[in-house]
């Protein structure tokens, strides 16, 4: 429908209800049809697509959890309640106010949070996770799902990280260490071409690139490129990706299959189509979450008929839960369908002296466990080091971008712990910590300003590299100057998010 706008709406105000119209009215039908209980069907639709979207975030497990992320959000005067429909999911989902701009405060910069639309959270809720299993997230950038994954296992064992963008996989890189995650490894190119020398994996999400209709809450501009043509050219990538993840997946294991649009054609019409193709090898389970309002899955469409058990996938209409729009498949690989062969790890080396470096970081910190105990330390690049889980096993192709998180620059004198490495190793140091309690240190701290702090604070540390914490929450690294001075090595790129509200 592109260039059909309805006169006098724009990119920024609410779509009207003609441009709604313009843009689905093809699926009124199939709204009030399939929407049973769930929702009081087209006029509710129209007005939820026009309402702003809540934000959501959740607690980044082991760090806080949501009783003590509500009281942060509580001192800023942010009221956060729980979504009892993502009770169980990895770190507790919290729904706060339409516009929160969650990135912009200091709790998020410290790694103790995620933003991520409530809606959105679902599909890792459904892959039906558990330690040791090995996971591929083959649509992953940003990561939040990624993130979601690697947390739900414990932060160990091996996921791979998957996507075809570039600068998209460098943030989703910066997601997983703002938020200590080591058990990611990331790898870029077409999902749909993946190798097979890569397999199995016992968990599969294909979040596929979509149409997106399901997003015009927060994406307005939307209202003017969805429609059928662009779903139908969507459509063939993502039988290609989820083809894939069914070769790519263990006989008995799970492929969760998702989109953020409404359009059948690249809903049940792509899992059906690739049903059929594998005729018996695969199976839908049904997909149902406690206290969630959803629809089930299209089983007419435009004249045509697909098989009842279509209507296991699940669907989420806007108005039912005030949420976007989601659809979500649930696929099972029979347990006597042929599988590949288990993978050649990827080799992982130090070069000599690079424990020295280990040593010298523990020491200045005063880390009492040595850094190679907790974790599998290796050097990919002259730069520094990285470390990840100690199970992690990627495989050796495709060739990983990133393995785990960098935390360690060699290639500087003296050597330097990056944020990320700060932010995971911070609570265990026991030296060179420096507490700014004030906020507004704090957030000197985050947008890079100099500042002294006050002598008691730093009377424990040395001049020379330190660990500042607020409230004993690790928020990076910085240098402590003979003069009193604190100079923030707090990254460029984070620290315009950090206003500490
Ligand atoms: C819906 S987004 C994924 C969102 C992500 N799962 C998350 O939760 O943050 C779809 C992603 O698929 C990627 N993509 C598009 N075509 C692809 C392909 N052929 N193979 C792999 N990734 C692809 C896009 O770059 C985009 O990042």
């Amino acid at each position: 429908m592109t260039g059909q706008r309805e006169p006098g709406s724009s990119r920024e105000a609410p779509p009207t209800p003609a441009a709604v119209e313009i843009a689905f009215g093809r699926y009124r039908a199939l709204l009030e049809a399939t929407v049973g209980d769930a929702g009081a069907g087209w006029r509710d639709f129209v007005d939820a697509l026009r309402r702003p979207l809540p934000a959501c975030v959740w607690s980044r497990p082991g760090r806080v959890d949501g009783a003590e992320l509500a009281d942060l959000l509580a001192e800023q005067g942010v009221a956060a309640d729980p979504v009892p429909w993502l009770d169980g999911a990895p770190g507790s989902a919290l729904l706060l106010p339409a516009g929160f701009k969650a990135g912009q405060h200091w709790w998020y910069c410290a790694g103790l949070a995620h933003a991520q639309e409530a809606v959105s959270q679902l599909p890792v809720r459904l892959l039906d996770l558990a330690p040791g299993q090995r996971v591929l997230d083959l649509c992953a950038a940003p990561g939040g799902k990624t993130a979601q994954i690697a947390l739900a296992l414990g932060n160990a064992g091996t996921v791979l990280a998957n996507d075809f963008a570039p600068e998209r996989i460098a943030a989703l890189q910066g997601n997983l260490d703002r938020l200590g995650v080591v058990n990611v490894s990331t790898t870029r190119g077409d999902g749909g071409n993946y190798p097979a020398a890569a397999g199995p994996f016992d968990r599969i999400l294909v979040d596929a690139p979509c149409s997106s209709e399901g997003t015009l809450r927060r994406n307005r501009s939307l209202i003017d490129k969805v429609g059928p043509e662009r779903s139908l050219r969507m459509a063939s990538r993502q039988r290609a990706l989820l083809r894939k993840a069914v070769k790519l997946c263990r006989p008995g294991g799970r492929i969760v299959y998702s989109t953020c649009t409404f359009a059948p054609e690249e809903n049940e019409l792509v899992v059906a189509e690739v049903l059929e193709s594998l005729g018996g090898r695969l199976r839908l389970l049904p997909a149902a979450v406690p206290g969630l309002a959803s629809a089930p899955g299209v089983t007419h469409w435009q004249g045509r008929s697909l098989p009842a058990e279509l209507g296991r996938c699940l669907r989420v209409w806007p108005h039912a839960n005030d949420t976007g729009g989601f659809f979500i498949a649930v696929l099972e690989k029979a347990p006597d369908a042929p599988g590949l062969p288990e993978p050649v790890p990827l080799g992982f080396g130090l070069d000599a002296g690079d424990g020295d470096w280990c040593t010298e970081i523990a020491e200045h910190y005063g880390l009492a466990t040595p850094i190679e105990q907790t974790y599998r330390v290796h050097r990919r690049t002259r730069r520094g080091l990285h470390l990840m889980a100690p199970d992690h096993a990627p495989p050796a192709a495709p060739a990983a971008q990133g393995s785990g998180m960098f935390f360690q620059r060699t290639n500087v004198r003296p050597p330097k712990l990056t944020t990320a490495g700060a932010l995971l190793l911070g609570a265990a140091a026991t030296r060179q910590v420096l507490e700014l309690g004030a906020p507004a240190e704090r957030d000197a701290y985050l947008r890079r300003e100099p500042l002294t702090p006050a002598p008691a604070a730093r009377a424990d540390c040395r001049p020379g590299q330190v660990i500042v914490r607020h409230r004993g929450w690790s928020l990076g690294v910085a240098v402590l100057h003979r003069s009193g001075e604190l100079e923030s090595l707090f990254p460029r790129g984070w620290s315009g998010a950090a206003t500490g509200a």
